[in-house]
């Protein structure tokens, strides 16, 4: 039986990945998992939109991904990270390829809403062909959630909502959200495990915030379809003890309850 991890990694932590993250990938895979990587990289595509001069327009607290807007995303994501993470894997060791959702038509999406976002996207089929192909040569693949619609045209997608639906299209047995924090934190404190139901009323008082909803929405997405467990983590320090996950646990019940 093939056991996959699905990991995102958060444009926020790319650049810090600790050198136990790397050791903590090549554990797994001496315990027989396979690795699956998805990365996202918002902070650098917003700093190369201001080097580059280019204006970029809001819509309900959302940037709107107009052609000149996609053309960078699409640069900096497909281009500069997602080559960076493959780097980074294959100098501690580990064998990995680099591909976008373009790649073998790998993400198949639509538009969000054009009127409103511009060129965003949603999943609406994963090919993971290619993904496959990838595992089963020994290489662990590395994701750059840009897709295609079936006209042909180029989609920014959230990262979060392709590491999902990435998982679910591979059954994954895990899906691990790769952050710059511990996992869920609430007054300070970090919660060890929750359930949907409370991250909705986590979202709806704002402890919740920000880059975080995104995430949590991802994961529940996760829980409703095959995924057992989904995790946050930190990717600033080591993620696993004696095989267990350091960080926040969602499953749909507590465990005991
Ligand atoms: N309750 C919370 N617990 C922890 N972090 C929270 C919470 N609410 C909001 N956040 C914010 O969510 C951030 C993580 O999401 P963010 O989108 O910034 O990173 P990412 O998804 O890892 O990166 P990227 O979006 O570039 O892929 C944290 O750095 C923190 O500021
Ligand atoms: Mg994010």
């Amino acid at each position: 039986m093939k056991k996959i991890i699905v990991f995102k990694c958060g444009g926020s932590v790319i650049r810090q990945l600790s050198a136990s993250f790397f050791a903590n990938l090549r554990e797994l895979i001496e315990q027989g998992w396979k690795i699956v990587i998805v990365h996202g990289g918002g902070p650098e595509i917003s700093s190369m939109l201001s080097r580059l001069n280019i204006e970029t327009e809001f819509s309900q607290g959302q940037r709107k991904t107009t052609n000149a807007v996609l053309e960078v995303t699409e640069m900096v994501l497909t281009g500069s990270i997602n080559k960076f993470i493959v780097s980074e894997l294959i100098k501690h060791g580990l064998d990995a390829v680099g591909i976008s959702g373009v790649d073998g038509q790998l993400l198949l999406a639509d538009y969000l809403n054009e009127k409103e976002y511009g060129q965003v996207g949603r999943v609406k089929k994963v090919n993971s062909e290619i993904i496959d192909i990838a595992l089963n040569n020994g290489f662990i693949p590395v994701i750059s959630p840009i897709s295609l619609t079936e006209t042909g045209e180029k989609l920014n997608v959230n990262a979060d909502l392709v590491a999902s639906a990435v998982a679910d299209a591979l059954h994954a047995d895990q899906l691990l959200f790769v952050t710059d924090v511990k996992g869920i934190l609430k007054d300070g404190n970090l919660l060890s495990s929750t359930t949907p139901e409370e991250l909705e009323i986590l979202i709806v008082n704002g402890v919740v915030s920000g880059g975080m909803i995104p995430k949590v929405r991802a994961a529940i997405a996760a829980l409703s379809n095959d995924i057992n467990e989904v995790m946050i983590i930190s990717g600033k320090a080591s993620f696993l003890t004696k095989k267990m996950f350091i960080g926040t646990k969602i499953k749909r019940q507590l465990e005991g309850v």
